[in-house]
């Protein structure tokens, strides 16, 4: 998501990141709201999203939350069972912005840890956005490196392997391609 944020101010563009919790420093030139909660991150991109052309998914959202908030510590005892703890879905923010009514052009991103082209096409498809870029989670994770698919309405494509902020100006320039050709008139010649 940072390297996404970076790429895409030096690609021309402004930049708004909401961010979850993290030691990473902001991109510079790019504008910041920090959250802490899914719930957060949901209500921080709704009340700003109509003012975006584009929307880029990158946050591993919480699927669920804890569903009660004890207000202190919950202590053990000797005699008392195990505590169980009922879960509450969360919003999914990408899938709510590419249901409004004018949505920005959204990409989704999936981390997988086993059949990335079935998991991640049928991810693009559920959340219904024209591009969702997909990677084997676990290969990843903490490093620099990745390797990247894209999938889109006509299939899957290699975004290629390498360091995330390189794959991250791929993914912009890919981005600013697709955003131009949907903007073009079909007639347009080639070449202009
Ligand atoms: O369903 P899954 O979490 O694998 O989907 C991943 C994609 O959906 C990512 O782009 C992620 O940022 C987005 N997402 C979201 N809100 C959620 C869960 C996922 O926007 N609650």
């Amino acid at each position: 998501g940072y390297a996404v944020a970076r790429a895409a101010r030096e690609a021309g563009a402004q930049v708004l990141l909401v961010s979850g919790p993290t030691a990473l420093p902001t991109p510079f030139g790019v504008q910041r709201i920090d959250v802490e909660t899914a719930q957060q991150m949901f209500d921080a991109v709704m009340a700003r999203v109509a003012q975006a052309q584009v929307f880029i998914a990158t946050a591993a959202v919480a699927d669920w939350r804890p569903a009660q908030v004890a207000a202190q510590k919950q202590k053990k005892s000797p005699d008392a069972p195990q505590p169980a703890i009922a879960l509450q879905t969360n919003p999914d923010i990408l899938a709510s912005v590419a249901a409004l009514p004018q949505p920005p052009y959204c990409v989704g991103f999936a981390a997988e840890s086993e059949n990335l082209i079935a998991h991640a096409a049928a991810k693009r498809a559920r959340k219904n956005v024209p591009l969702l870029v997909g990677n084997l989670g676990p290969d990843t994770f903490g490093l620099d490196d990745n390797r990247l698919e894209l999938f889109d309405a006509s299939g899957h494509h290699p975004l290629g392997a390498g360091r995330k902020i390189d794959l991250a100006r791929r993914l912009v320039a890919e981005v600013a391609r697709r955003l131009e050709a949907s903007d073009s008139p079909a007639q347009t010649p080639p070449g202009r």
